[in-house]
Parts: structure tokens; C-alpha cells; sequence
């Protein structure tokens, strides 16, 4: 495998820490349950995609760009992890957030960072892949057009290249866990636009192959979403050199999505008020909450043996809980000066 011959920029110290949580496994009566603290990538207040954009911006440098496109939601930890990477490597960058009929009135969470962070917004009312592909495509031709060099990234940074973050997250894990002398037989991880779990599912074959790997999708239909992490995880074993047939298939479990992306759950609001008041863990009410949520709901339907070693990948996202705060309050169970003789 040549992972190590890819083109990569430093934009984190790694390890992430791997973490051990007792009081979240005694509150659900087991599993062991074990944290990667992927929320604690140390840039632009950390999440997932660093890894990814690692590579990504590594790619970008060396094709001479100047200038990073990208796309996401309104409130896409993506867009602004990717805004703030730009902005230490010296880069322009443009964000198409996807799905926004124009600019809302409230600054908020990631968009408020967005701006922070000097990004150039562009919003567009379309949502499909394709709608979107097509806005991207037309802003980097405007920035050709003004004499720039424009990279573009796809949704979510799940190319076959960012998808590289997380082959090597796998690597990583697999020597913290020997370090720790743990063996992990399950590993949960929100499945979005796939790139995370196509890149645990290519590194983890290699470097854990003892443990299961689940996705809780967060969007699409189970089975679409694994036949996306499948083809996004054959792309990258190919750019690896290695045999895309050899790979596992795709474990993607549905029923936690609620109605629909980005639209809180209660379930999603319960593991978040769970993981932070057993571990003081911050989710996200768009990816992470609704992920725990279907740890939890697993382990509730007696799917996990309460001896077995789990790990819950945090990929981060807390600015999008801040932009649901209203929301949240609901679920909070304050009783105003309740402690106050
Ligand atoms: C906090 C967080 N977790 C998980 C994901 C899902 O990652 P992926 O898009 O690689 O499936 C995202 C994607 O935006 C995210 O922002």
C-alpha cells in the first residue's frame, strides 16, 4: 500500500486521542465502549474532515491552485473546516452551500465561522448531486475566467483522495488500540456522503481486520449509502494499489435518520444529553447524535454482547449544536434554582 507516497499537508498533530467510557457503558449496561476523539482535530475547531483535507489540500498544492471550491449545507462542518484550512495554507476559497434559497438572516454556528474565516459564500436553492456538481463546475470556470487556479472538492471531501484521512486513521487506531491492548470487535461511524467510513472500511480490512465495521447513515437509504461507501472504498483501494474485490461490504444501518438530513431526533437529542453528561462528550444533533443513537438503539435490541469492545468515532461537528441551541432547550430538563434552599 502507498499511502505514504500521497501528497499531504500537516494541517493537525495526531494521534486523535483514543478514550475509554465507563459511566456511558455502565448507563446502557455494556458494551465497552471507547471513544476516537476525531472532534479534537486541532484546526478550526476540529471534526472529521481535517483528515481528509489533508490529502485534499495536499492534491490542491501540488496542481498549483490557488483557490479551494467546495460545497455543503447551510450549517456544513465540511465548508467551514475547509474555509479554515484554507485560510492557514494562504488559499482562497468558495463555498456552494447547497439547498439555501439565500442567505439567512441569522449568522450562526458554522455559517457564522464561514464568514469568520473569510470564505466566499455562494448560496443556491438546488439540493441534487448533480444541480450542485453543475454551480461548483460554473464557479471554478468564473475564477478560471479572473486568472485564478481553482480546486474543486466534491461534497463532503469524499473522493477517492480525501477518503485517504481516513485509511490512515485506520492505521491509527489499529496502533493505539495495541498500545491500549484492547481488540475492538465493533466500530460505529456516521455515514454522510461516505468518505469516512469507505476510508475506515479499506484501512480497517487492512490494519484491525478482527473488528466489524457499522455506519449509521444520517441521509440516504441504507442501501444506497453502502453501495456509495462501497464504491468510494474501491476508487481509493485502487489509487492505494490494492484490490479493490478484496474489500468487505459496506455495513449501513437505517432507522435513525428521522425525517430527514440535518433534522433533529429525539433519539438523536437523548444520546447527545446521554454523551455529555456520562462523558462530557459534545455531539451534534446532524451526524453524531443521531450515529450514538443508533449505537444505542443496537445495544437496546440486545445486537452487542455487553462483554464486547466497541468504538464510537467522534467526528465532531459541535458548532452545528450551537446552531440548534433553541431546539436543544427542550431537552435540557432544567429546573431553574431547583439546589437553592
Ligand atoms: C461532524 C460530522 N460527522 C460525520 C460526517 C460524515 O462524514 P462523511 O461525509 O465522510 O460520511 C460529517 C460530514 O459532513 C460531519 O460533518
Amino acid at each position: 500500500m502507498n499511502l505514504a507516497n500521497q501528497p499531504r499537508v500537516r494541517l493537525s498533530s495526531w494521534p486523535t486521542p483514543l478514550e475509554e467510557c465507563p459511566r456511558l457503558s455502565a448507563a446502557l449496561g455494556g458494551p465497552h465502549i471507547w471513544v476516537k476523539r476525531d472532534d479534537l482535530t486541532d484546526l478550526g475547531l476540529g471534526g472529521n474532515k481535517v483528515r481528509k483535507l489533508e490529502y485534499l489540500l495536499g492534491a490542491a498544492l501540488k496542481e498549483g491552485a490557488d483557490t479551494v471550491v467546495t460545497t455543503g449545507g447551510l450549517q456544513s462542518n465540511h465548508a467551514r473546516l475547509t474555509a479554515a484550512a484554507c485560510r492557514r495554507l494562504g488559499l482562497g476559497v468558495v463555498l456552494v452551500l447547497a439547498g439555501v434559497p439565500g442567505r439567512p438572516a441569522a449568522l450562526t454556528g458554522n455559517l457564522l465561522l464561514d464568514y469568520l474565516y473569510g470564505a466566499e459564500v455562494v448560496f443556491t436553492s438546488e439540493n441534487s448531486d448533480e444541480a450542485v456538481a453543475k454551480t461548483m463546475a460554473d464557479v471554478a470556470t468564473g475564477l478560471r475566467d479572473r486568472g485564478r487556479r481553482p480546486y474543486v472538492v466534491p461534497l463532503g471531501g469524499s473522493s477517492a483522495v480525501g477518503t485517504l484521512g481516513y485509511v490512515s486513521a485506520a492505521l491509527e487506531v489499529a496502533a493505539q488500540a495495541a498500545e491500549e491492548g484492547v481488540a475492538f470487535d465493533d466500530v460505529f461511524v456516521t455515514t454522510g456522503s461516505g468518505g469516512t467510513h469507505a476510508g475506515l472500511l479499506v484501512g480497517l480490512a487492512r490494519f484491525m481486520p478482527g473488528a466489524r465495521l457499522h455506519g449509521i447513515t444520517v441521509s440516504r437509504e441504507p442501501s444506497v449509502a453502502a453501495a456509495r461507501v462501497e464504491a468510494i472504498a474501491a476508487e481509493t483501494a485502487g489509487l492505494l494499489g490494492l484490490d479493490p474485490g478484496g474489500l468487505p461490504r459496506a455495513v449501513v444501518h437505517g432507522g435513525y435518520v428521522g425525517q430527514g438530513y440535518a433534522i433533529p431526533t429525539r433519539a438523536g437529542w437523548e444520546a447527545i444529553v446521554l454523551a455529555a453528561r456520562t462523558e462530557s462528550l459534545v455531539l451534534d444533533p446532524v451526524y453524531t447524535g443521531k450515529a450514538l443513537s443508533g449505537l444505542i438503539g443496537l445495544i437496546r435490541q440486545g445486537r452487542l454482547s455487553p462483554a464486547s469492545n466497541v468504538l464510537f468515532v467522534h467526528t465532531g461537528g459541535w458548532p452545528g449544536l450551537m446552531a440548534e441551541a433553541a431546539a436543544l432547550e427542550d431537552h435540557l430538563g432544567r429546573e431553574e434554582g431547583s439546589a437553592i434552599p
